[in-house]
């Protein structure tokens, strides 16, 4: 039997009609645009309208991607939704998110790794494509993470925005994706984190202590060393060199990180994707967000080599090292 590979047949993503500017959080708290730009590289963010749900951006950028594939919603035989804001505890988003898109009886699961969800969901995705299991999957990545940031702390506030982003899979003879790493260490948990779940912390007082919680000087230290062992690995695992890669989307956190991995793989800034201006730190949706603006603003095309990065709460990191 030949290998089966997964290739991106098309992408798709969603973003909050509400863009607040780096200005309107100079109103809210002690801050100013030149801080959050010159530290973060982050000039506005998408927020998400009262009631607009994470499933929401996460069917729509679905929908963008199915269309934009040729797909039916009928034709998938699973959804990997990576988020770390579900609309619920449980049904899952993708159970919601597969009934709203009329793909009834597919298997559909989320993937909780934080920031590096949606790269986890790819990698899932892969192995059930390789393993002969599923022929077309959509994986998505999506976050309502303002929903949990607390607005009177400017260390955090100023970093997050919410989005969506999604990706036809489809089986292939020839690759597609030549190898996924993922990774974690729950050991720092206290730097990242947000102390409220089901069986800890749970009252029935609305949004009671749902923050994010984070050590920013800590987070960026170890982000800066852990993606640069992981570009490594990476490279090693699919036998390419740093001149093999035509782009970098990496996880859009903070320019500065971003600036990092790219000189540890020698790649100028041209050849690296940046949304963290327009969309800060949208979590799951990062990811996925850059790769559908750089497919649908013509940067990337057919044939060529993507590495893909992320490093999220956890710590979780992964990576995806693929032919467009
Ligand atoms: N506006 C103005 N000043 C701010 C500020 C804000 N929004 N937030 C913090 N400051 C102040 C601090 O109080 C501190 O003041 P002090 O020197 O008087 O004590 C000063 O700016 C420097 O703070 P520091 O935390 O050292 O800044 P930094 O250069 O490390 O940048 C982050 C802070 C958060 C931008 C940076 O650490 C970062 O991006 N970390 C990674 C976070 C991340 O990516 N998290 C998600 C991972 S998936």
């Amino acid at each position: 039997m030949p290998p089966i590979y997964a290739r991106i047949i098309a992408t798709g993503s969603a973003l909050p009609e509400r863009v607040v500017t780096n200005a309107d959080l100079e109103k809210i708290v002690d801050t100013t645009d030149e801080w959050i730009h010159s530290r973060t590289g982050i000039r506005q963010r998408h927020i998400a309208a009262d009631g607009e749900t994470t499933g929401d951006l996460a069917l729509q950028a679905a929908k963008n991607a199915l269309e934009a594939a040729g797909v039916k919603a009928s034709e998938l035989d699973l959804i990997v939704l990576g988020t770390t804001t579900p609309d619920l505890i449980f049904p899952s988003t993708a159970c919601l998110v597969q009934h709203r898109l009329g793909a009834n009886g597919c298997a559909a699961f989320d993937v909780n790794a934080a920031c590096s969800g949606f790269v986890y969901a790819l990698g899932i995705a892969d192995k059930f494509i390789r393993s002969g299991q599923s022929k077309k999957v959509l994986v998505i990545g999506a976050e309502t993470l303002t929903r949990m940031v607390d607005w009177t702390e400017r260390e955090s506030c100023v970093l997050f925005g919410d989005g969506a982003g999604a990706v036809v899979l489809e089986a292939c003879d020839e690759p597609g994706i030549y190898t996924t790493c993922l990774h974690a260490d729950g050991g720092h948990k206290d730097l990242l984190y947000n102390p409220v779940g089901v069986s800890v912390g749970f009252t029935d007082e609305p949004n009671h202590g749902v923050r994010i919680r984070m050590s920013g000087r800590e987070v960026f230290k170890v982000a800066v060393k852990t993606l640069d062992s992981l570009v490594e690995e990476t490279l090693q695992a699919a036998g390419m060199q740093e001149s093999d890669i035509d782009w970098l989307i990496p996880h859009q956190a903070n320019l500065r990180i971003i600036e990092a991995t790219a000189k540890r793989l020698k790649m100028s800034m041209d050849r690296v994707i940046v949304t963290v201006d327009k969309h800060a730190n949208t979590s799951s949706g990062s990811v996925p967000l850059a790769l559908d603006y750089a497919v649908r603003s013509g940067k990337v095309q057919r044939g060529q080599n993507l590495l893909l990065e992320a490093f999220g709460g956890g710590f979780t990191w992964a990576s995806a090292l693929l032919r467009y």
